[in-house]
């Protein structure tokens, strides 16, 4: 039992004082060490998307300046933070069974600190849910409260508080953040933060906020330094990259201009602000994939307007075909809604079409799931989630059909891969610019660098070949 073992010095009228409060927590780190022979254990998981993924290597940042470690097993933890996703149902879902789960460890362990964060703590109903079945909880904040979890973890070392912060206040983007990163070969960097799209499925904007972005020289000397360490991919993230507000074409052209052996991906862009400007900047790049993910989402114009998308399929394809225009091979991915409220049979065979008409590398298909408080939560559907589903495994069909022809124009090709890890079928593992999987043999220790793979089969999900050049 370590909590309270320590006495608190006087806290300065319950207002927590920076310094001080990062102070305690060290020394509080240091007699936890010396107490049991190991600094105290935190187990952070996210969950949802990549700009979840960089935010819970922020929060092991600052865990590790207070002097925590890190462990993958919830069994050894002293400090559990599960950050959530609220984007459909299921992602709701699962964080409500792995926090069901965490009970009898409590039980066991009564000074186990178990926190949620993230989008899905954001919401309201939610905190309240926690707060009033999940006992188990100490400690619950929202997506602006990430700079103050040490603060939070004072209050409830100390104070044997159980906090609740969803405050909307803190919009400040703080530059300085220091990072745990789950790689050391590829690095998330955030370039903007929120959304104000508001498209009608969609719960982003109410937990995530307004559109606020990074400043471009505090992300390019972030890029360089990524860059001097030995990152060999950088994937910018927003949640409309292209509205960064100083522009990103320019940024994009920035960042490429920094020398080194690297690549750069960035996600996700919106089809309506995506420019002849963008993909002219990818093409000319020295570093940036010659890949796109642009999320359509459906396939009818008039599903597209009930979405609040503010583009036609047209406006679509005159992008797709600009980019194969300028460059055969060009690559798209894509995500797609299926069952959107009121989306009909036929308006959903024209998604189909679209699939077939554009040759996507991968799509990201969802049924759509209802987010109350969104605008799309308040109309009719009359499609039950059985024929919803029945659908996706059609368009999932349709997709496998495509994507023998689509990954053939790889056969005896080189293709230029970073080499993750072992693989599924072959020794090695990695992605190409297309951010296809490819497979092949070779030694442990080229893992982390880039080599050339003449290509020689394919599967649904990958290509297969051997190393031609490291
Ligand atoms: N900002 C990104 C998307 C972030 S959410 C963009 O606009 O491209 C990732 C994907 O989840 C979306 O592209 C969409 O396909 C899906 N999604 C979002 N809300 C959903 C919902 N309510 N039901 C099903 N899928 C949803
Ligand atoms: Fe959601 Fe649309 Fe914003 Fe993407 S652009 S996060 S889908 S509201
Ligand atoms: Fe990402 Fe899920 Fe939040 S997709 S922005 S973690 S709702």
């Amino acid at each position: 039992m370590y909590i309270g073992y320590l006495v608190p010095d006087a806290i300065d009228g319950g207002v927590l004082v920076g310094d001080s409060v990062s102070e305690k927590l060290v020394r509080y780190t240091d007699l936890f060490f010396e107490k049991h022979g190991h600094r105290p254990l935190a187990y952070v998981y996210s969950y949802g998307c990549q700009q979840n993924v960089s935010d819970g290597e922020k929060l092991k940042g600052q865990l590790s300046l207070i002097g925590y470690e890190f462990t993958d097993d919830t069994e050894q933890a002293d400090l559990i933070i599960l950050n959530t996703c609220a984007v459909r149902e299921n992602a709701e879902n699962t964080v409500y069974g792995a926090v069901g789960g965490l009970k009898h460890l409590k039980e066991r362990k009564p000074e186990l600190i178990i926190g949620i964060c993230g989008c899905m703590a954001q919401l309201e109903h939610v905190a309240q849910k926690i707060r009033a079945s999940y006992r188990q909880v100490d400690l619950v904040f929202g997506t602006f409260a990430y700079g103050d979890l040490y603060k939070m973890l004072y209050d409830i070392i100390y104070n044997k508080k159980r906090i609740f912060n969803l405050s909307e206040n803190n919009t400040d983007i703080n530059e300085s953040f220091y990072q745990v990163r789950d790689s050391k070969i590829k690095a998330f960097v955030p370039i903007m933060y929120g959304c104000n799209n508001f498209c009608t499925y969609c719960i982003v904007p109410y937990v995530r906020g307004r559109e606020r972005s990074r400043e471009p020289q505090s992300v390019i000397e972030e890029v360089r330094k990524l860059v001097e360490d030995g990152y060999k991919e950088i994937m910018l993230l927003g949640q409309n990259v292209n509205s960064y507000s100083y522009g990103f074409p320019e940024l994009l052209k920035s960042i490429d201009s920094i020398d080194g052996d690297f690549r750069i991906r960035f996600m996700s862009s919106h089809p309506k602000d995506a420019s002849k400007e963008l993909i002219d900047t990818i093409i000319e790049s020295r570093h940036i994939c010659k890949h796109l993910h642009l999320p359509f989402q459906a396939g009818s114009d008039r599903v597209l307007k009930a979405m609040n998308r503010r583009y036609t399929i047209d406006d679509y394809l005159k992008i797709v075909d600009y980019a194969r225009s300028k460059r055969q091979g060009f690559s798209f991915t894509t995500d797609i809604i299926v069952g959107f409220p009121g989306e009909s049979y036929e308006e959903f065979c024209q998604t189909k079409s679209v699939i077939k008409r554009v040759g996507f590398d991968n799509i990201y298909s969802f049924v759509y799931s209802k987010r109350s408080g969104t605008p799309a939560a308040e109309l009719e559907d009359n499609t039950d989630d059985k024929t919803k589903g029945r659908w996706l495994r059609e368009l999932l069909l349709e997709q496998r059909e495509n994507i023998m022809t689509l990954f053939s124009r790889f056969i005896g090709k080189d293709v230029r891969v970073l080499v993750e890890g072992r693989g599924r079928q072959m020794q090695l593992t990695g992605k190409n610019d297309e951010n296809i999987i490819v497979e092949f043999d070779g030694d442990e220790s080229i893992i982390g660098e880039f080599v050339n793979v003449r290509i020689e089969k394919t599967a649904n999900w990958a290509l297969f070949g051997t190393i031609t050049k490291e």
